[in-house]
């Protein structure tokens, strides 16, 4: 088979997955890649596979004569073909109840094959473990999987379900310039030079936040954008260098009605994409019952585990580490591991590294086992009365595992949050089928970052203190709090927002507390600040994240996976080789010289 046959004369008329027993008997002519092929001597049977999904064709050679069938065996996987054939019912013994078209198969009269292929270097169907980095470079390939085929049809319909609420509530969907200014605060910037102006550089937006402002000062009301954000940070599975953001702005509006319209769009996502009936008001949850119950600021809910103070129990005996701790205002708290006090040791030492590496300066614990009592390091400090108490205190029974750290609030929480995820993942306490939002509110407006020995802002330098904690800008900065929010599914923020400072003096006062002097916010911010001072409306906005949004409507575990061209950990583009080294001349043109010799390319 040398020569490809080509489409003339034919025209496609079903689509492979959409199949059913309605159309038995029915004519029809289908296009696709040829998915599994099975050789039984005269008869051969093709999983073809389109967008809409498989059907079975069978190639019969009593049926369509024998130069016809020869060239149905030279068929190969990702052959491109097109079929006429009939539907017909298949047998009760040959029904396949995994395929949506189980039902019946095509029995072909008519082949053409399109185009050849190679030998694909994995299989292409759902569940493969083949290496990441192997789909990524044949991405062309995984993304013919039906699994990622409906990551991205999903991710198609939520962001037209997007547009059509926010067009239906009167917001506009306005786009912003891509290249634009260097503004610090936040993530590092993407640099792009300008060959116009020698020297100087344009930054890829972190997120659309100062255009989207003044597009409030212009008097635009309700905006809102599906926009690419760029972020040049180290990569996580829940993280990527670019991308996509679900951005809203709007005037004249108050927290509580901001925060309605958007759980109302999410409720509608999910019902219009997914079936799924979210309930609403989502639970609004200030950031320090946050961090006190879950020790985190996106708590997952879907399990309990939630930290319990045992400080009134433990102070005042010969204990030094818990005595020193809590001398110096620190606390001690723990997490109930239900049924797990007979943990192996060897988990036990694990969980000392796992709660090091995530701050602490260790771990103990309180077995209360069946067999042996209670089995502590700390056991022959305290009386067995004051292990009675503290089990009574945290609600736990025999069989039970405390985790117990000592440290300040923020170490013990931040600790504890990360081991109560951990156990209750390798204890499979979460039910993945839960979708539990919640609103976590109340902001701190400042967090001190150790590394500059200042405040900075939490969120950015425009967000709004509460109305009632203005007076303390010039005091006490760390009890400040911001009218600020994130929504939370499932432990990952999926959005975050604030209402803006409009006001100039109010702004003023909020650069001050940061400790950037006028000319430093003139020189940074300038343009806002001028803006500001024409009118600027009361405004506040928010921003989702659209790929982690997707990502748990999938429920994948990475958001690569509803990225049609993702990056890989090391920021690269395995497929198309980027970044890549450029021509001498390029860089000669935007007057650039390398410091570095320019990097082999890495494949
Ligand atoms: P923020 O920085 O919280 O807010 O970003 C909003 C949401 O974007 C998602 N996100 C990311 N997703 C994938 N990869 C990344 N590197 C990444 N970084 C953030 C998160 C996050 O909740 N302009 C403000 C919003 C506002 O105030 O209106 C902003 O960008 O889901
Ligand atoms: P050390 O004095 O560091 O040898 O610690 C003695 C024991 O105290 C350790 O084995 C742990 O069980 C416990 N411990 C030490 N530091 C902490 C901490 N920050 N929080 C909880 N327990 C701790």
């Amino acid at each position: 088979m040398d020569t490809l046959d080509t489409l003339q004369g034919l025209t496609r008329t079903h689509h492979c997955g959409e199949l059913t027993k309605n159309d038995t008997g029915t004519e029809v002519t289908l296009t696709g890649w040829v998915s599994r092929r099975r050789d039984h001597g005269g008869l051969i049977f093709v999983d073809m596979r389109d967008r809409s999904g498989i059907v079975q064709v069978v190639f019969d050679a009593a049926a369509m004569g024998e130069p016809a069938f020869r060239k149905a065996e030279s068929l190969r996987s990702e052959f491109v073909t097109a079929v006429v054939g009939k539907v017909r019912d298949r047998s009760a013994d040959t029904i396949n109840a995994n395929l949506p078209t189980g039902e019946i198969e095509v029995v072909v009269t008519q082949l053409r094959i399109l185009n050849k292929a190679k030998t694909p270097p994995f299989y292409i169907q759902d569940g493969i473990d083949t290496d990441e980095m192997l789909r990524l470079r044949y991405r062309y390939l995984d993304l013919r999987r039906p699994e990622m085929q409906a990551n991205l049809i999903l991710r198609h319909k939520v962001a037209k379900v997007m547009r059509d609420y926010f067009d239906a509530h009167g917001f506009l969907e306005i786009e912003t310039p891509m290249l634009m200014k260097s503004t610090p605060e936040g993530a590092r910037d993407f640099l792009v030079p300008s060959r116009l102006n020698p020297g100087n550089f344009y930054a890829l937006p972190q997120s659309p936040q100062i255009f989207k402002q003044i597009l409030m000062v212009a008097g635009m009301e309700k905006y809102f954008q599906i926009v690419r954000c760029f972020r040049d940070e180290d990569l996580r599975a829940d993280r990527q260098p670019e991308f996509t953001q679900l951005d809203i702005e709007m005037s004249f509006m108050s927290q509580d009605e901001i925060l309605t319209l958007m759980e109302n769009m999410i409720a509608e996502v999910f019902a219009k994409t997914l079936g799924r009936k979210i309930p609403t008001p989502f639970l609004r949850m200030p950031y320090d019952e946050a961090m006190e119950r879950f020790g985190s600021d996106k708590p997952d809910t879907r399990f309990g585990m939630e930290i319990k103070d045992i400080s009134p129990f433990v102070g005042g005996s010969d204990f030094k580490v818990f005595n020193s701790v809590l001398e110096n205002g620190g606390e001690v708290k723990v997490i109930n591991v239900e049924g797990y006090a007979d943990i192996p040791r060897r988990e036990l030492d694990g969980l000392v590294k796992f709660a090091q590496d995530h701050g602490a300066k260790g771990l103990a614990w309180i077995q209360y086992t069946q067999s042996e009592g209670v089995k502590s390091p700390f056991k022959k400090f305290y009386t067995d009365e004051t292990f009675t108490k503290i089990k009574d205190a945290v609600g736990a029974k025999t069989g039970d595992l405390l985790l117990v750290v000592a440290d300040k609030h923020k170490v013990v929480s931040e600790a504890l949050g990360a081991l109560r995820l951990e156990m209750a993942s390798r204890r499979g306490l979460i039910d993945d089928d839960k979708l539990n939002f919640l609103w976590v509110v109340d902001f701190p407006m400042f967090e001190y970052s150790e590394e500059d020995k200042r405040f900075k802002a939490m969120h950015h330098p425009f967000t709004a203190p509460r109305e009632e904690d203005i007076e303390k800008l010039s005091g006490d900065l760390a009890s400040v709090k911001a009218v600020a929010y994130d929504m939370v599914l499932n432990g990952v923020e999926v959005g975050g927002g604030s209402l803006r400072i409009y006001r100039r003096d109010l702004q003023a006062k909020v650069f001050a507390a940061i400790g950037l002097t006028e000319e430093e916010a003139r020189e940074k911010f300038g343009f806002m600040l001028d803006a500001f001072e024409y009118g600027t409306p009361p405004h506040g906005g928010i921003a989702f994240g659209l790929d982690r949004l997707i990502m748990l409507m999938a429920k994948r575990k990475s958001i690569r996976d509803v990225i049609a061209f993702p990056k890989t950990q090391s920021a690269a583009d395995v497929m198309s080789h980027a970044p890549s080294p450029v021509d001498d001349k390029q860089l000669r043109e935007l007057s650039i010289r390398t410091a570095v010799k320019k990097k082999e390319e890495k494949v």
